[in-house]
């Protein structure tokens, strides 16, 4: 795979805020494939972020594809208001849903790219039946609910089976279905992680916590250091 098929997907969840649309700007002015939209309940995952309002909000800042991640359930209800609210892909959690396969073809529906995510001790067996539905899939490699975690290494075996999995459905005549990763996404593990078969990297922390630090060129830098990483795995 070569590096340009790789796309960096920030976190808003550790933007500012208060400066959201601005943020989600400057972030893919720097370079940003995707903008990777975190939806907790307080239910699903023990934190609460934003919901359709806010993604409606942020929808004008930017042509860039809104990758909108739930971790909520249940699901249904609220996919077509996302998708009125301009999100691109929309994951879901399969236990956050009575019915994987009616959730996925909702979606795509609607006329969105629909997406399973796996929490790290989530069996991989969910996506026997359904790829033909998919577009995304989704490997949490912290516990959903914060920015900031560590990655956790086993998420590396994982990646390498569904990376194995993916290419055997695409050399059996399947559509490329894209392998994200999502959480403790840094420069110093990224290349790592290519290896292992992901080709989406979401970065939170990585990404918008250097803004923190006072550097005006922070995105720029920190997005650079990431891609620099990626194309050693050529
Ligand atoms: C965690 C979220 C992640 C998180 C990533 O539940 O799904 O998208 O924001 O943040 P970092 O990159 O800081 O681990
Ligand atoms: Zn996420």
């Amino acid at each position: 795979m070569s590096s340009q098929d790789f796309l960096l997907a920030p976190s808003i969840l550790s933007a500012d805020f208060a400066r959201l649309g601005e943020e989600i700007g400057n972030v893919v002015a720097a370079g940003a494939d995707w903008v990777h939209f975190d939806v907790m309940d307080n239910h699903y995952v023990p934190n609460l972020t934003v919901g359709p309002l806010v993604c409606a909000a942020i929808r004008p800042h930017t042509t860039a594809p809104i990758d909108v991640h739930l971790m909520v359930k249940p699901v249904d209800r609220i996919i077509p208001d996302f998708v009125a609210a301009g999100a691109d892909i929309i994951t879901f959690h399969p236990e956050a849903s009575e019915h994987i396969d009616r959730t996925l073809g909702l979606i795509r529906d609607k006329g969105a790219r629909a997406g399973l995510a796996f929490n790290p001790a989530t069996s991989l067996h969910h996506l026997e039946y359904v790829l033909d539905k998919l577009d995304v899939v989704l490997l949490m490699s912290v516990n959903p609910g914060f920015g900031g975690q560590s990655f956790l290494p086993g998420a590396l075996v994982k990646l390498a089976a569904a990376r194995a999995r993916l290419d055997a459905y695409a050399a059996q005549g399947g559509r490329r279905i894209r392998l994200e990763v999502d959480g403790g996404v840094k420069a110093a593990n990224i290349a790592d992680i290519a290896r292992a078969g992901a080709d989406v990297f979401v970065a939170g922390s990585a990404i918008f916590g250097a803004a923190r630090r006072g550097d005006p060129h922070a995105y720029d830098t920190a997005i650079a250091e990431l891609r620099a990483e990626l194309g050693r795995c050529r």
